[in-house]
C-alpha cells in the first residue's frame, strides 16, 4: 500500500468513526422539541392544575385532570409585564393579579392591558406522567 493510500484510508476511517458522535449531537436538538414531563397525573388530579416553573420547556401551567380530554397548558408569564397568571376554574380563564389581564383557555387575550396571547403547549397524559410539548 502506498503512503498516499494509507493516509486516505486512515482519514476516511476517522471520519466514519466520528459520524455517530455527530449524529448524537444533532439528535439532542430533536429531543428538545419532544414531549417533556412536568408532573404526575396524581398531582394534576389533586388540584386540577400543575405549575412547573422550571420545566425543560420553561414555565408551564397545566390545567385539567387525568380524565380531561384536552388538557390546557400555557406559559403562565403574563404577556403584559411577566406576572404569573392563575387559573380560575369556575370562570374558565387565566387572570393576572398585577393589572387584571384575562386570558381564555386557549391563551388568547380576553381583557387587557395585555395585548398578546399566552404561549401555549400541547399537553397529554402519558402513563402516570403529564407531558407537554411546545406548539
Ligand atoms: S403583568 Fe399581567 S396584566 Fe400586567
Amino acid at each position: 500500500m502506498k503512503r498516499r493510500d494509507f493516509i486516505y484510508w486512515v482519514g476516511l476511517g476517522s471520519i466514519a468513526s466520528s459520524l455517530p458522535v455527530a449524529l448524537a449531537a444533532c439528535s439532542s436538538q430533536t429531543i428538545a422539541g419532544d414531549w417533556q414531563t412536568v408532573g404526575t397525573s396524581a398531582e394534576l388530579d389533586k388540584t386540577g392544575q400543575i405549575l412547573a416553573k422550571n420545566s425543560p420547556v420553561g414555565p408551564v401551567l397545566v390545567v385539567g385532570t387525568s380524565k380531561t380530554e384536552n388538557l390546557t397548558a400555557v406559559n403562565p408569564a403574563c404577556s403584559h409585564a411577566g406576572c404569573t397568571v392563575t387559573w380560575q376554574a369556575e370562570a374558565k380563564k387565566f387572570t393576572c393579579p398585577c393589572h387584571g389581564s384575562e386570558f381564555g383557555v386557549d391563551g388568547k387575550v380576553q381583557r387587557g392591558p395585555a395585548t398578546t396571547p399566552l404561549k401555549t403547549y400541547a399537553a397529554k397524559i402519558e402513563g402516570d406522567s403529564v407531558v407537554v410539548k411546545p406548539t
